[in-house]
């Protein structure tokens, strides 16, 4: 199973002053040396984290592979295919949500997503689509030409019973293995943490897991110690 760290939130701590630090390149190539498989970062319509700037140089540095999160709306997609990331995932975005909240109604907004989904093709770029563990939902992806699916492992994540958390890992195991079948790759990802991973390491039909807050988070705490020590022996000579 492939490990693929989303770097959104050092955009959003770098964009709470402005300016360059921490930068979410270095961070990047910080991941890559220590196994990561791959980047992930979301260019929101409101840009409140991700810009192009990071984009573009990402796609200079980074040696793994570059997984664009995005919706299917035509300025993103124009990025997306001057970028060439080696995967688009498309995600629906609304503009007051704190984070993706779920995943794409690929039924209801089918002639769209085709439509992206071979204008992406076009530019060489794999699409994946972000989904619930669904079997309708996962047929339209197979029948639209997605090359990927990622199952929203949200609900999973945030069920507040041992039983609520069984069913959805049920219904995950499902549609990764009925995706499979399809001839589909499979990702999944969104609130995975250190408490919560284990179990997947058994969900042998998951090629690749993305994750972002749960990292970052624990870089801050594993990283404290180093940087006061650095600061304290600067002023002290
Ligand atoms: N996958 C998708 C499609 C997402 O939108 C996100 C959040 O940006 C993630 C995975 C990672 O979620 P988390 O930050 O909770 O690990």
């Amino acid at each position: 199973m492939r490990f693929c760290l989303n770097i959104d939130h050092v955009a959003t701590l770098r964009n709470a002053r402005g300016g360059n630090e921490p930068d979410p390149v270095t961070v990047a190539l910080q991941a890559e040396l220590a196994g990561a498989d791959g980047i992930v970062v979301h260019l929101r319509e409101d840009r409140r984290h991700i810009k192009e700037r990071d984009l573009y140089l990402l796609r200079e540095v980074i040696k793994t592979k570059l997984d664009l999160e995005m919706a299917a709306v035509e300025d993103i997609i124009k990025i997306a295919c001057d970028v060439k990331p080696e995967l688009a995932t498309l995600v629906p975005e609304k503009r007051l949500e704190l984070t993706t909240e779920g995943g794409l109604n690929v039924i209801d907004n089918i002639d769209n997503l085709r439509d992206t989904i071979r204008d992406l093709h076009k530019s060489d770029i794999l699409v994946s689509l972000f989904i619930e563990p669904d079997e309708e939902q996962i047929n339209a992806a197979a029948e639209i030409g997605s090359d990927l699916i990622e199952i929203h492992t949200g609900v999973f994540a945030e069920a507040k019973t041992e039983e609520e958390q069984f069913d959805e890992l049920e219904k995950i195991r499902f549609a990764a293995k009925h995706a499979k079948k399809l001839g589909l790759g499979v990702n999944a990802g969104h609130g995975l943490n250190y408490q919560n991973i284990k179990i997947f390491r058994e969900l042998s039909d998951i090629d690749e897991l993305s994750i972002g807050h749960a990292v970052i988070a624990r870089a801050v705490y594993t990283g404290v110690d180093k940087a006061v020590r650095e600061m304290i022996s600067l002023m002290k000579g």
